[in-house]
């Protein structure tokens, strides 16, 4: 496949579970731990791809708030790897002009990561191309429940009227309302299932799962994907006869039922 076979619209945002870089290393005979640092490989080539075609944002689920409960040497090393990856991949972020946003219970993460996390965060702010946004400690019940907290402390406050609420309002409150909603979601590795992923934001998001491991998840496969997108035809609730029988566009201003 070249990256001529796929044509326009491509999506505007898209997300991935990076899923079987342990299945990929035990295959392999490895360590699940080789798995990710292989993992680190696709993540590079697929950002920079995902900047070289145009995209508005690419969103990675890194890391759970589920994954705290993986063994703790395997944790230890995922944080190790997270904070050379900020710290290697700064100078492309900004050749390829990407800006780098993270979204997740921040706060959770090592120290020595988030520093270099919000370091990257600020070199990157004013470039204009891809956002990349690395989805670190989340899940997406936890980021429900946090914009709750804080629309309730608003309630609290006198600044936020319950009678008043809607999506919109409370699109708000979540980690990272300005990035519009994924029109994408790829998963690697065969599974069907969210895994607590964006589970607000993936309302209308057309999915995608590939068979190969994120390890081996390289350009030729995200070109597959994006023609695969190309072919849908997104209805966004509404009948045949009314959307025209369209193929894929963007959701921006849809409404849904
Ligand atoms: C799932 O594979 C992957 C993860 C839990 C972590 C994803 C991390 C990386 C791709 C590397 C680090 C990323 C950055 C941004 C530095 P799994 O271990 O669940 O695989 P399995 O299902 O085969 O066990």
């Amino acid at each position: 496949m070249q990256p001529t076979d796929f044509k326009d619209p491509l999506p505007q945002h898209v997300a991935i579970i990076m899923d079987g870089n342990g299945r990929w290393a035990t295959e392999r005979g490895m360590s699940r731990v080789r798995g990710h640092v292989a993992g680190v490989q696709s993540v590079r080539e697929i950002t920079t791809e995902c900047a070289r075609l145009g995209l508005g944002s690419l969103t990675l689920y890194a890391f759970s708030v589920e994954n705290w409960k993986r063994p703790s040497t395997e944790v230890r090393y995922l944080m190790r790897l997270l904070r050379v990856f900020l710290r290697r991949e700064r100078k492309t972020l900004m050749k390829n002009n990407v800006r780098l946003r993270c979204i997740g219970r921040l706060h959770d993460l090592p120290a020595g990561a988030l520093k270099e996390l919000r370091r990257t965060e600020e070199m990157t702010r004013k470039n204009t191309g891809l956002v990349l946004r690395l989805a670190l400690s989340y899940g997406g019940r936890s980021e429900i429940s946090d914009a709750m907290q804080a629309y309730g402390r608003d309630v609290l406050a006198g600044q936020a009227d319950p009678e008043k609420v809607d999506e919109e309002s409370l699109r708000a409150y979540l980690y990272d309302p300005e990035t519009p909603d994924p029109d994408f979601i790829i998963r690697t590795a065969g599974e069907m299932r969210l895994s607590n992923f964006l589970l607000w934001q993936l309302s209308y998001a057309e999915l995608y799962v590939a068979d190969v491991c994120w390890p081996e998840f390289k350009k030729q496969a995200l070109w597959k994907a994006l023609a695969a997108f190309g072919e849908r035809h997104r209805k966004f609730g509404l009948s045949p006869e009314q959307d025209g029988g369209r193929k894929v566009s963007s959701s921006a201003g849809k409404t849904s039922s």
